[in-house]
Parts: C-alpha cells; sequence; structure tokens
C-alpha cells in the first residue's frame, strides 16, 4: 500500500512546528515509519533554494522569481524524498507545502491563485497531500508568539506587515472552503496538547480510509 502523505500550514508562529515534532513521537511509538520533512527544504538542493529565498539580505527579489524558486525548491524535494517515501509504505509529515504557495504567493503577493497554481502543478503534477492539517492561529496570536520567543530566529517573510499576515490568514480559509475533503482546520490557540490529539485523529482516519 502506498503511504500517506500529511501536510502542516499555519501562518507564521502557529506553533506547527511543534505539533509536527509530538505527533511524530507519537507514531514511531506505535512502530510506523514516519518520514519529517519541510519545505521550502527537504533535500539537499532544496535547502539551498530555501537560504536564497529567505535570506533577509534579499530584498530586491522579484516575486514571480520568489514563487517559481519555492517550485522549484518542492519539485527536487518530492522526487527525491516524497515520493520515495511514499512508494514504501511510509507516513510522511510535511511541514508545509503547495497551499503555502497558493496563499503566501498566489493570493497574499497577489500573483494570482491561478497562476500560482499553474506553476505548482507542473512541478508537483498529482501529487497533492492525502490530508492538510491547517493549525488555526489567528495572525496576531502567532506573530506574538514569534517575536516573544527566542525559538528560532526571525526570518524575512517574517517581517512583512500585519496586514500581509492576514491575508494569509484568510487566504487558508478560503482553501479550506475549496478544499474541504482535504483540508481540515484544527484550533491552534489550545495547549500543545490538545492540538496534538486532534491531529493524530485525523491522520489516524485518513489512514483508515487511505486506499
Ligand atoms: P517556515 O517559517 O514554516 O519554515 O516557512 C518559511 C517561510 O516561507 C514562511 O514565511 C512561509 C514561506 N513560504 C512561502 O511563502 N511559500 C511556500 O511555498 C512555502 C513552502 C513557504
Amino acid at each position: 500500500m502506498a503511504g500517506l502523505f500529511v501536510s502542516f500550514e499555519g501562518t507564521e508562529g502557529s506553533g506547527k512546528t511543534s505539533v509536527i515534532k509530538e505527533v511524530v513521537a507519537h507514531f514511531q511509538k506505535q512502530g510506523k515509519q514516519v518520514v519529517v520533512t519541510r519545505e521550502p527544504g527537504g533535500s539537499r538542493i532544496s535547502e539551498k533554494i530555501r537560504t536564497i529565498i529567505l535570506d533577509k539580505s534579499h530584498t530586491e527579489m522579484d516575486a514571480r522569481c520568489e514563487a517559481l524558486l519555492f517550485a522549484a525548491s518542492r519539485r527536487q524535494h518530492l522526487v527525491e524524498t516524497i515520493n520515495p517515501a511514499l512508494q514504501l509504505g511510509k507516513l510522511v509529515l510535511c511541514d508545509r507545502f503547495v497551499d503555502s504557495s497558493l496563499v503566501y504567493q498566489g493570493i497574499a503577493r497577489g500573483l494570482g491563485f491561478d497562476e500560482v497554481l499553474e506553476i505548482n502543478k507542473y512541478a508537483i503534477e498529482d501529487t497533492f497531500p492525502n490530508l492538510t492539517i491547517f493549525v488555526n492561529v489567528r495572525p496576531e496570536v502567532g506573530l506574538a508568539r514569534v517575536f516573544a520567543s527566542n525559538l528560532r530566529e526571525v526570518n524575512r517573510l517574517d517581517l512583512e506587515q500585519l496586514n500581509f499576515h492576514q491575508r494569509i490568514y484568510d487566504g487558508y480559509l478560503e482553501l479550506i472552503q475549496l478544499f474541504p475533503h482535504r483540508i481540515k482546520n484544527v484550533v491552534g490557540e489550545r495547549s500543545i496538547k490538545e492540538v496534538v490529539q486532534d491531529v493524530i485523529l485525523l491522520i489516524e482516519q485518513a489512514w483508515a480510509t487511505h486506499e
């Protein structure tokens, strides 16, 4: 049986990365083979592209250039990391995937949803995740978490204005309407334990119905 491909989405500071860590530990304890990966990144070449995209000094980066770099990084990541793991029947947990581009580049940067979907279809062909978890934390709450913690470095995209982050949040809500069967809305403004419990349940349900 093919593996299960689960992506995690959210605005900055949604806590999805911490949620993923707990979810991995849970499934590994059960003896499942789990691959944890992230975008942009997840392969040698894709991680190099990540450093170009997120470099704080690259203030002149053109929006279409950025969208193409995300798609290029995604292509290499899919071919080298995600597809082989799925073929081996593994559970793949990916921190961000194509929906990030649809929302950040397509909607928030105004490049157009359809245009960004088009370049991404070229990159991923038909490999959409089986399940996408949207960790729903309002942007002002998420950004306050990012700036209050030293857990990770503030990157170029964090420094964008709050209204940009609000557009991203609204974009995710639109995407949920478009793909209600694939994208699940998980309330993120709760204890990590509660969020993780919900996510585990959703993944178990997805496994159970997965062909
Ligand atoms: P991260 O903070 O979750 O590691 O993500 C890195 C940044 O890249 C984050 O601000 C979201 C952004 N991003 C996009 O704009 N488009 C994409 O396709 C992806 C994967 C990430």
